[in-house]
């Protein structure tokens, strides 16, 4: 490296942790930037605000659902861009027993307990640790501290995520927790909505999807898992080749809205990265692939997104975007069958995606 690059380098460097500075005890919007690759995050719940990049004819346009503001999250029920935690996903009667004791956890969903309780890690501030908008790498740390007894969960957890840009157009997210003095269970998610034709394109119904994932775990009316594993062999669950999501989503239980379920991945082990699901949206050419070293993905056809008011103040409807939320299993807590999500102090939990986006003509 010259010397003038090394010195852009610092520059970029200390043009990023000043910017995090300035906005420690705030809320904010921060950018990472690298070249027409833009996404934006706020400290609110660790949210991705948005992602913008071309579509087959280079024009840009964002593909996630969101709000302008910090405050409208604020608001939010749907957990648009967030960090989901400390546990994401149900937990039955909203309650387990670790070590013979008994925990009593925030029943936000009925009985149930949903992502983590009222506030979880997605209705919190986090703070921002470290931020470099440009440069080779450009990515945004932030962290949050959950306390003993939070939304009924025992201990204190640190939590971290990085977003990061490696290149264009891959979109990194490394999630992380250390128990800092009890054993808990941990299972964080990235809660995006993707529409990948652009948040104001309508729904997701006309797009591919494929996910690498030969199994379920079948819910009752609850959506609590009810411990077993079914093929989607023959059903509306099989995404293993792509297929249009019009399809199967018709096929659905005339009950059910939408998707809502979790999928198994194919060939899961221990911290290696898997491919986990593709999105291919035709009119745009985009493509996006996620791999992930999670055991589950959660598919959410944003069946209770009703008449939200979003980025613009465009309209979000139901299928407005999907989410594949990587992460343990719905209620692993109470299904000992289920890999463990119990994290122990000095034991760390690690939780990797990784996002690439292309374009098919
Ligand atoms: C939040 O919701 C309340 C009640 O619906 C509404 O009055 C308020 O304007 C909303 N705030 C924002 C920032 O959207
Ligand atoms: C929660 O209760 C309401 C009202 O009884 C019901 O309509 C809804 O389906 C329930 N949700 C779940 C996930 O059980
Ligand atoms: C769904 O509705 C269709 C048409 O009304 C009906 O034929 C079918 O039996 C229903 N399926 C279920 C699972 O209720």
């Amino acid at each position: 490296m010259s010397k003038v690059s090394i010195f852009l380098c610092f520059i970029v460097l200390s043009f990023g942790i000043v910017l995090a500075h300035s906005s420690k005890n705030g809320l904010g919007i921060y950018e990472i930037k690298k070249g027409d690759f833009s996404v934006k995050v706020t400290n609110y719940g660790a949210r991705v605000v948005s992602v913008v990049l071309p579509d087959k004819y280079g024009k840009l346009a964002d593909v996630v659902l969101g709000f302008d503001t910090v405050k409208e999250y604020m608001n939010d029920t749907s957990h648009f861009g967030a960090i989901v935690g400390r546990v994401a996903n149900r937990i039955a009667g909203a309650k387990f027993t670790l070590n013979g004791k008994v925990y009593k956890l925030d029943a936000n969903e009925n009985t149930s307990m949903l992502h983590g309780g009222k506030n979880g890690f997605s209705q919190v501030a986090w703070k921002v640790k470290k931020h470099v908008k440009y440069g080779r790498s450009p990515y945004i740390t932030l962290t949050y501290h959950s306390v003993d007894g939070e939304e009924g969960f025992p201990g204190d957890v640190l939590a971290s995520v990085t977003y990061a840009l490696l290149e264009p157009y891959k979109l990194s997210v490394t999630m992380k927790a250390k128990a800092l003095n009890k054993a808990t269970p941990v299972n964080l998610a990235q809660h995006s909505y993707w529409n990948l034709g652009g948040h104001t394109s309508g729904n997701i119904l006309s797009d591919e999807l494929q996910i690498f994932a030969s199994h379920i775990t079948p819910v009752d009316q609850k959506l609590i898992p009810t411990g077993k594993f079914a093929s989607v062999k023959n059903t509306p669950y099989d995404f293993l080749k792509p297929r249009v999501i019009n399809g199967p989503i018709k096929q659905l239980p005339n009950d059910s809205r939408g998707f809502d379920i979790n999928y198994v991945v194919d060939g899961h082990k221990g911290q290696k990265m898997k491919p986990i699901a593709m999105v291919y949206n035709k009119k745009s050419g985009r493509v996006m692939k996620l791999s992930s070293n999670a055991p589950g993905v959660q598919l959410y056809t944003g069946n209770y997104v009703i008449d939200v008011k979003g980025k613009g103040g465009f309209i979000y409807k139901p299928h407005a975007a999907l989410c594949l939320e990587t992460q343990g299993f719905p209620d692993a807590v109470n299904h000992p069958n289920f890999p463990s999500q119990i994290v122990y102090p000095g034991k760390d939990y690690e939780h990797g995606m990784l996002f690439v986006f292309s374009i098919k003509k």
